[in-house]
C-alpha cells in the first residue's frame, strides 16, 4: 500500500475533464468524469506517450499519437494499438484537496 499524496485542488477539476500531475516520480491523470473523482497512469502502454497531451472524449482518454482510448474511471483500454490497461490508482478527496495514493 501507498501513501496519499497531495495531487489538486478539487475545485480547479472541472467536470468532464482530467488533469496531469507528477507525483513521487509517477505521471498520472487525475479526472473527473459523472462527478467522480479518479486517477490512473498518464503514460500509454503501447508508446509510452505522455496521456496528458491527449483529450477527454466522455468517459475516456484518447492518446494523441495512435488513438487508443483508455477508460477514466478503471484505466481499461478501449481500443487497439494499445492491449494493456493503465494502471489506476486510489483516491480521497478532504475538503477542497485530492489526495492519490500513490
Ligand atoms: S502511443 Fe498511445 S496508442 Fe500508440
Amino acid at each position: 500500500m501507498g501513501n496519499f499524496v497531495t495531487a489538486m485542488k478539487a475545485s480547479e477539476l472541472a467536470e468532464g475533464s482530467m488533469s496531469a500531475v507528477d507525483l513521487e516520480g509517477k505521471h498520472i491523470l487525475v479526472a473527473k468524469i459523472g462527478g467522480e473523482v479518479s486517477a490512473v497512469s498518464g503514460t500509454c502502454t503501447h508508446e509510452e506517450t505522455d496521456l496528458g497531451l491527449g483529450f477527454v472524449m466522455e468517459d475516456r482518454i484518447v492518446c494523441p499519437l495512435h488513438l487508443s482510448q483508455f477508460d477514466l474511471k478503471t484505466g481499461q483500454v478501449m481500443n487497439p494499438p494499445a492491449t494493456a490497461p493503465l494502471q489506476r490508482f486510489n483516491v480521497k478527496i478532504e475538503g477542497d484537496t485530492i489526495f492519490v495514493e500513490v
